[in-house]
């Protein structure tokens, strides 16, 4: 019997990669940059699966052209860049990689809101090139976490271990503000479900950790911006849609907020003459949430895994109930 064909849009580990050829017909773009949509578009014509990244747009076009296809396994929790009611509609299953990146994305949500509020990379740029002329009693403050009041919005998964992590922090208050009352998980860290103006209102740190949706989308606008306090900092590890870009950078130059740490923002990458390079009070990440070694090797051992189940008939380890 001939073996299912899968086609993978990068380079990936090893060990997933052997873990699908055990199983199929293995086709790859073994690029180090995402694979072009032409290519893409003319390799999916006959396979059965797909191992796509969250680099790659799987649309109507797409769909429309692969006519076998069975299983979608995205390596990745987010899936804003699957048109979900189309892939519903041909009844393809979809595998993703929750859980295994939450730890590692909650870790890099503190350093990104420490390194904000502390002013570690314009520091270090100062002390490299001369900028540090002496220990001066106003030079390089920026706003500490004990006693201060964070709001999370999008208390999910990633957002509620990012609540665990603050704690130690002594901070005052957690905030949260969430579709569904998340009471057991809040109780534990002591954190508040309050409304998403209160939140803005209230809190020195926004958190952003809410999936992009069509309801999420530039939730974070000029008039958000404006609720805000002045000396508060944004972070976002979420994705770049849920903020109105332009409406964060005018809040940024005209002092609205103290300041934003973004690992995600649109588009990616943010080319080099983006207003954002310019802000000193703008800290920039390559999207990087969930890049610790071991994170990135479990997410595509758990998207072989999703595809190889599915290709079986048998429970995928992370099917995303569309
Ligand atoms: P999750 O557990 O599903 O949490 C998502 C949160 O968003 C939940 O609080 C959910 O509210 C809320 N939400 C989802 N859809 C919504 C909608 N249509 N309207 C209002 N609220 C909505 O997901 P997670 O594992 O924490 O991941 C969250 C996001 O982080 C991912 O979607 C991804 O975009 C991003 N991410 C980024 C990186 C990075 O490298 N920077 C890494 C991993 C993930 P309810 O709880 O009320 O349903
Ligand atoms: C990363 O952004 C992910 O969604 O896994």
């Amino acid at each position: 019997m001939s073996r299912p064909k899968v086609y993978v849009t990068r380079e990936i580990n090893p060990e997933a990669l052997n873990l699908l050829k055990e199983n199929c017909e293995v086709t790859s773009w073994t690029g180090s940059s995402p694979v072009p949509r032409a290519e893409l578009l003319k390799n999916v014509s006959d396979v059965d699966a797909l191992f796509c990244l969250l680099t790659d747009k799987i649309d109507k076009d797409l769909l429309d052209k692969a006519k076998k296809l069975k299983v979608i396994g995205t390596m990745s929790v987010g899936y804003d860049h699957l048109q979900i009611d189309e892939i519903k509609s041909r009844n393809i299953k979809v595998g993703y990689t929750p859980n295994i990146l939450t730890d590692a994305t909650a870790e890099l949500t503190i350093a990104l809101l420490l390194a904000t509020s502390r002013r570690l990379l314009e520091a270090n740029r100062e002390a490299r090139t001369g900028g540090w002329a002496a220990w001066s009693p106003f030079w390089m403050c920026g706003p500490g976490l004990s006693g201060s009041t964070v709001g999370i919005v999008g208390f999910g998964r990633i957002g509620q271990e990012i609540g665990k992590r603050l704690k130690p922090f002594k901070v005052k208050r957690i905030l949260y503000q969430s579709r569904s009352a998340k009471d057991d998980q809040a109780n534990e860290i002591g954190a508040e479900r309050v409304n998403f103006d209160e939140l803005l209102k209230q809190s020195d740190f926004v958190i952003v950790t809410i999936s992009l949706a069509p309801e999420t989308a530039n939730i974070f606008n000029e008039e958000a911006f404006k609720k805000m306090k002045p000396t508060s900092i944004f972070i976002n590890t979420s994705r770049g849609g849920v903020v109105d870009q332009d409406a964060l950078i005018k809040a940024l130059q005209n002092k609205t907020i103290w300041a934003a740490g973004l690992d995600v923002m649109t588009p990616e990458p943010l080319p080099l003459d983006s207003p954002l390079f310019k802000l000193e009070n703008c800290v920039i990440l390559p999207h990087i949430g969930s890049a610790t070694l071991d994170a990135r090797k479990n997410m595509a051992l758990l998207t072989s895994r999703n595809i190889i189940a599915a290709l079986k008939n048998e429970k995928m380890p992370e099917e995303l109930i569309l």
